[in-house]
């Protein structure tokens, strides 16, 4: 909730300058929030020089040269993108919890549409196992279902290209692997939100892109897991266990462990056309 205190105000009108008409009025030089209109965007809360304004009253955090100094520049983030690759393979190590927090909670500060998004930490290793076994059903029954009959197979190609490189993957995990979870994976991160509220399926991948490049950060793996997500949203009991509620869905599954791969290099990244004002046909 954005939290306005009077005692604090100095009527200097830097927020009112910016809102008003919109989601504030003033009256006598303080502003007033129109809470029908807020989404919570913080703004008021960034640009007021007396933090009169806070969220839940908690004051922001003042931007100082120090601050400014402290942080990262391009180098420093391009350095992590480069860095982060999708691990596929768990070293057999706990993540301590408040690395955990750490990852989870760097979610805040994604851009974010949408406050009605929850992040659901999975770190009992029972419970992962339980979505494992409810994703291996899972998969064997799409796998039937895509490829038990060859029209149905060919039909699904014509939308889907990429149907045989889904097969394969499907044949690995179903019959090579065993699993769909990863084995050795420490922690399942589950986005959970209403996807009819717009913006949610969204920003839901906004705090994905977040906690992935957090956990880069501090050096532990992690792999965004749409089977799981797909597994749990279409099996009542697991998302009854899990506490979701039916209005809501699992917008995103990201798996941590430490990674046990030996990366030697670094890909040049994957090809993005790069158009300037108008698309070439
Ligand atoms: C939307 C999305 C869903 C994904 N789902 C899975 C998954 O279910 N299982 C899995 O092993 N990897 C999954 N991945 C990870 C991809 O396999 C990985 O991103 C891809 O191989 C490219 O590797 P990189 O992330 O290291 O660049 C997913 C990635 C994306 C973007």
């Amino acid at each position: 909730m954005i939290f306005f205190d009077k005692s604090i105000c100095k009527k200097c009108g830097t927020c009112i300058s910016y809102f008003d008409g919109y989601c504030m009025t003033q009256d006598e030089g303080y502003p007033i929030i129109d809470y029908e209109v807020c989404n919570q965007c913080q703004k008021c809360i960034a640009i007021c020089p007396y933090q009169a304004i806070t969220m839940n009253n908690i004051p922001p955090t003042k931007i100082t040269d120090e601050l400014i100094k402290s942080k990262i520049g391009y180098d420093e983030l391009i350095s992590l993108l480069r860095f982060r690759r999708s691990t596929k393979i768990f070293a057999k190590r706990d993540i301590p919890k408040d690395i955990i927090s750490k990852i989870a909670s760097s979610a805040k500060y994604a851009p974010n549409q949408n406050k009605n998004i929850d992040i659901l930490v999975i770190d009992d290793p029972s419970m992962i196992q339980i979505i494992d076994l409810c994703a291996l059903k899972f998969v064997k029954r799409l796998y039937k279902l895509m490829f038990s009959l060859k029209p149905i197979s060919k039909f699904i190609s014509i939308f889907l290209k990429s149907i045989y490189v889904i097969k394969k993957k499907m044949e690995r995990d179903l019959y090579i692997n065993k699993h769909i979870v990863k084995e050795n994976t420490n922690v399942l991160l589950l986005v959970i939100g209403n996807s009819k509220v717009p913006t949610t399926e969204m920003s839901a991948q906004y705090l994905l892109a977040t906690m992935i490049l957090t956990a880069v950060s501090l050096n532990v793996g992690c792999t965004l897991m749409d089977s799981l997500k797909l597994a749990i949203n279409n099996n009542k009991k697991i998302k009854n266990k899990l506490g979701i509620k039916k209005t809501n869905k699992v917008l995103g599954v990201l798996a941590l462990g430490y990674s046990n791969e030996k990366i030697v290099n670094i890909p040049n990244g994957y090809e993005i056309n790069l158009f300037w004002n108008k698309l070439n046909d």
